[in-house]
């Protein structure tokens, strides 16, 4: 991504100490989102490198909804909603991850997804890594083709981007 996006998105980021535990560095997305010319210039930017190039975008429940449907309809294409359990009528896949404290799991309709259908992943942050894994492998299993993952902030300490290996992993900022 360009380099004033980069900065465009740091500058509106506030930083939260001890949010939500003891310890824990927070970083609130909330002021870009509320900063009409920032958020517009976020997603033109977003759309500016997927043209063309992917069929779908993803958006994992529930602050990637925030990001993937303004940036789905930029591009033109079909959004796709992977919740969280229970959300959706079935039929749904589901596939289960390990959260830092307890566990999660993410539901898709296969349904929504094309055979072959080159499908942008897209959530707000990049921590560990296990929602984004999970999301890559229900849109495989509804045959879809993750062309890569888009994330706005990466936590680079936390490794996510090991998990997903072998994806190309965009991310606007990186911690
Ligand atoms: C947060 C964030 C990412 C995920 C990243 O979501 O929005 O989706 O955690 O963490 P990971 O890489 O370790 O999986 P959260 O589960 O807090 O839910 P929310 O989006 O509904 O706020
Ligand atoms: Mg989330």
């Amino acid at each position: 991504f360009p380099t004033d996006l980069t900065e465009l998105v740091r500058n509106h980021i506030r930083e939260i100490p001890d949010f939500p535990s003891p310890g824990i560095l927070f970083r609130d997305i909330t002021p870009l989102l509320a900063d009409g010319p920032a958020f517009t210039a976020l997603i033109d930017g977003l759309a500016d490198a997927y043209r063309g190039s992917v069929d779908a975008v993803a958006g994992l429940e529930s602050r990637g909804f925030i990001l993937a449907a303004p940036l789905a309809a930029a591009l033109g294409v079909g959004m796709i909603t992977v919740r969280k359990s229970g959300r959706l009528p079935g039929p749904v896949i589901g596939v289960d991850y390990a959260l830092e404290y307890g566990d999660a799991r993410m539901e898709l309709r296969p349904e929504t997804i094309a055979d072959g259908q080159r499908v942008l992943i897209v959530d707000d942050v990049l921590a560990t890594g296990g929602t984004g894994a999970a999301a890559v492998e229900l849109v495989q299993r509804a045959g879809g083709q993750v062309t890569g993952l888009a994330m706005l902030l990466e936590l680079a300490d936390l490794g996510g981007r090991g998990r997903l290996e072998g994806h190309r992993v965009d991310s606007v900022l990186v911690y």
